[in-house]
């Protein structure tokens, strides 16, 4: 190793406890994306990581608006013509925190125990901004950059990056950039850094039913009216049949089947029925039985139900007929479905199954692509080799199953492929109460951005 990268990682280890306290500071302001009442939080974030970029010597720093909550916008090109451009994405939006009563701790006072740090954000992904930030920290103050940057922190990832679709055509050369650092994919776990290389994209519905116009007593009309939470049942139920696949009509036409290379390489990752019950303390697990778990979750499209709204669900018993019902569905969807394909097939499926006794309507509330990524790129390889001189072992390559919609929207926009990493675990309990993240690992990730930097050069 030679005296400088050396000098690199020895200011990362000597300053733990600095990003620590930044960190904490990012994680208290909340920054949720979905709800109104925290549109000056969103400001707020978008600012403090603009005086953070300033602060490290980034020019043409920017709070840049869009229709929605801003990006944060800075690079530094003094690395030359001949160097390459890293784009390092980001996105400081959190999702909401309820039920806040299943938290152990404040959701936005970032608190430490042993070796995990609880807060909303702490994993997704406001820890993985800080990793890239402490890393770019240590190289600017000891040897300085040896590639060009730019930085693109969104503030609505979690909402499915409306934007996003306009925001990057629109600054097509502020942007420009030879591939993107994109930390918000995670590993399988502590001990297995991973390189993520497929996304699933998102359609995202709302279902409402109603029949009555108001609710009724479900004496007095139980048994004549069709009860809207039975008939949105009813339909749901109907969404899969009996080997755990969607019904819809159309929804596997465009799948791309898996190839028996990929399959042969996914029955090798440490992801086996055992792991996910391990994970999730479920009985059994559920779902297609010709495909391996973690095919199901990374390479087979689904379909869940993630709300449901009807009736009375507080103290005691109340005798009601509800006279409306509302489901949140979202479909998880692989290459090659579309979102606006999968809504009219929902409609479609709508049209032929909802019973004259009731009334519908379908909500599409956001749309995001799935993504492959070239595994292939000498800045993945990079990336592999950082991650073996960090954890000292091979890094495993995978598809994940979440989404992150901008890894599509650069390969289509600026032509630009994302190495996709980040030091976030299965267990971190993102998007659910007492969300953390584990230090040791998060510790190692700067030090693997710190060689992956050296490695580009
Ligand atoms: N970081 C996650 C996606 C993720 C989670 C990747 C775990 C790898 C491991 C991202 O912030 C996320 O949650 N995305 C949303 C996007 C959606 C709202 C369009 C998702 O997947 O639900
Ligand atoms: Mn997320």
């Amino acid at each position: 190793m030679t005296d400088t990268r050396q000098k690199t990682l020895d200011y990362a280890r000597q300053h733990h406890e600095q990003f620590l306290a930044d960190l904490k500071s990012l994680i208290a302001i909340p920054s949720v994306s979905m709800q109104d009442a925290h549109k000056a939080d969103m400001q707020r974030a978008a600012e403090w990581l603009a005086n953070k970029l300033r602060a490290l010597g980034m020019e043409n720093v920017q709070v840049l608006p869009t229709a929605k909550h801003p990006v944060v916008f800075g690079e530094w090109l003094g690395a030359g013509k001949g160097a390459p451009t890293l784009l390092i994405y980001g996105h400081y939006d959190v999702q909401p925190v309820d039920p806040l009563d299943l938290w152990k701790t404040q959701p936005y006072e970032a608190t430490q125990q042993g070796d995990l740090l609880f807060g909303r954000g702490a994993s997704d992904m406001k820890g993985q901004v800080m990793a890239t930030l402490a890393a770019v920290e240590s190289l600017v103050r000891t040897a300085g950059l040896p590639v060009n940057v730019k930085w693109l922190i969104e503030g609505e990832e979690e909402m499915g990056s409306p934007s996003m679709e306009t925001f990057l055509p629109a600054h097509k050369d502020l942007l420009a950039a030879d591939f993107c650092l994109n930390p918000d994919a995670g590993m399988i776990a502590a001990d297995k850094p991973t390189i993520t290389y497929g996304l699933r994209g998102l359609a995202y519905f709302e279902v409402h039913v109603w029949g009555p116009n108001h609710d009724l007593h479900s004496g007095l009309y139980g048994g004549t009216i069709h009860n809207p939470a039975q008939a949105l049942i009813e339909l749901i139920a109907g969404m899969h049949d009996a080997q755990g696949r969607v019904t819809l009509p159309g929804f596997y036409d465009a799948v791309r089947p898996v190839s028996a290379e990929e399959h042969a390489e996914m029955s090798k990752l440490p992801m086996d029925e055992a792991f996910y019950q391990a994970q999730t303390g479920v009985p059994a697990l559920w779902g297609e039985p010709e495909y391996l778990p973690v095919e199901r979750t990374s390479a087979r499209p689904t379909l869940e139900v993630n709300g449901f709204l009807a009736g009375y669900t507080g103290e005691g018993s109340k005798t009601v007929l509800p006279a409306r019902a509302m489901a949140k569905l979202s479909c998880r969807l692989v290459p090659d479905q579309d979102a606006h394909e999968v809504h009219r097939q929902l409609l479609r499926y709508m049209e032929e199954k909802a019973p004259k006794t009731i009334h519908w309507e379908v909500k599409l509330l956001n749309a995001g692509p799935t993504a492959i990524t070239n595994r292939h790129l000498p800045a993945v390889q990079a990336m592999a080799r950082a991650m073996q001189a960090a954890w000292g072992v091979q890094p495993l390559f995978k598809r994940e199953g979440g989404s992150i919609p901008i890894v599509a929207l650069l390969q289509r926009n600026l032509g630009a492929e994302s190495i996709l990493c980040g030091a976030g675990l299965p267990e971190d309990n993102v998007h659910a109460p007492n969300e953390r993240l584990h230090l040791p690992t998060w510790y190692k990730a700067i030090e693997a951005y710190i060689h992956f930097f050296y490695n580009l050069a």
